[in-house]
């Protein structure tokens, strides 16, 4: 590998929604980046903070702490100015202002097509690490969060099946995923769940009220449906299910919760890992990548390969849940 002057300044930014592990991905690039001796700057509250010169150098101090905590030390946000090129130009005066080489910039598919159309733009190096608890982005396994955020959500189904059971009622939880039914089928299978709907599928309603009736006739006393917030409304469900079964139907809506948090293990090792490459691969001189992790493998693509593109829901788990939740 290359090793640059001491000097060599980069920056790391965390952008869009938070996921836990944005700030083991963070550790790692700061503490590796400065023992192989580049200055670090962090860069506040996503793109914004690169406009508006929101900038601090970075110590080995500065993440300590942090591994375990779940949110972006750094803050994040989605930041309109940026999508224009006279934001884009603002942001470039503050990576000029600092001699900034490269920057680190970890967050889902819209921070991946800023990315993408900054360096087109004002050829600047970008490194893009995969972050978002939908993980709906192209090119890798897993973004940084997902795991976090389906156990978050699986242990608070746990506790939502014992009242279900101890009242005989029908829960219908809706969690998160924007488009994508990655959360919703990977919960279903992990709680159990009865039913699940996700946008990537047609909604059987149908299906599922006679499956009800087929479970209380077994003496079924609880029923959990998860619905992905992509499909509608859990309240939306909850009426139709309640008219057509007579059945005392309450709803749950995880929300928030499923981005807060301490990362799991799994995060922690995905967010250090990738920040970690992330260093080497803006130190080898590629100019716009995207790393993402396939197995125990880390890939490193070309950003135009992936941008705007979006990676398939896993229907596997969507399929089998349905089957084992009868
Ligand atoms: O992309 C992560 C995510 O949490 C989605 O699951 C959800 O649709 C969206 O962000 C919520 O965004 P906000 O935090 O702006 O309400």
């Amino acid at each position: 590998m290359n090793r640059k002057p001491a000097t060599f300044p980069i920056g790391i930014i965390t952008s869009g929604g938070d996921a836990p592990g944005m700030n083991a991905a963070i550790r790692a690039v700061v503490r590796d980046g400065l023992d192989k001796n580049l200055l670090i700057y962090g860069i506040h509250s996503g793109y914004q903070g690169l406009i508006d010169d929101e900038v601090d150098e970075m110590e080995m101090g500065s993440v300590s702490g942090i591994i375990n905590r779940g949110g972006t030390i750094l803050r994040s946000g989605r930041s309109m100015e940026f999508y224009k090129i006279s934001g884009m130009e603002k942001a470039y005066k503050t990576c000029m202002k600092y001699g900034i080489e490269g920057l680190i910039i970890i967050g889902g598919d819209g921070t991946i097509r800023g990315a993408n159309e900054f360096h087109k733009n004002f050829g600047i190096n970008v490194v893009c690490l995969p972050a978002s608890i939908d993980n709906d982005i192209y090119g890798t396994q897993y973004a940084i969060g997902y795991d976090t955020a389906i156990n978050t959500a699986v242990s608070a189904l746990d506790r939502v099946r014992e009242t279900a059971e101890s009242h005989e009622r029908i829960f219908v939880v809706e969690v998160m995923g924007r488009d994508s039914g990655a959360i919703a089928s990977a919960v279903a299978l992990a709680s159990g769940a009865e039913y699940v709907f996700v946008p990537e599928e047609k909604r059987n309603i149908k299906e599922l009220v006679s499956r009800l009736v087929q479970g209380v006739e077994r003496g079924k006393g609880s029923f959990i449906i998860v619905v992905a917030e992509g499909v509608s409304s859990a309240y939306d469900i909850a009426r139709n299910i309640e008219d057509k079964t007579s059945r005392e139907t309450r709803v749950l809506v995880l929300g928030h919760l499923q981005r807060g948090g301490p990362p799991t293990a799994n995060d922690r090792i995905l967010g250090s890992i990738l920040g970690a490459k992330a260093v080497d691969v803006l130190l080898s001189g590629e100019k716009s990548s995207f790393i993402g992790i396939e197995g125990t493998d880390l890939v490193v693509r070309k950003l135009s390969q992936v941008v705007g593109r979006t990676s398939e829901y896993p229907r596997k788990y969507y399929e089998l849940a349905l089957i084992l939740g009868k």
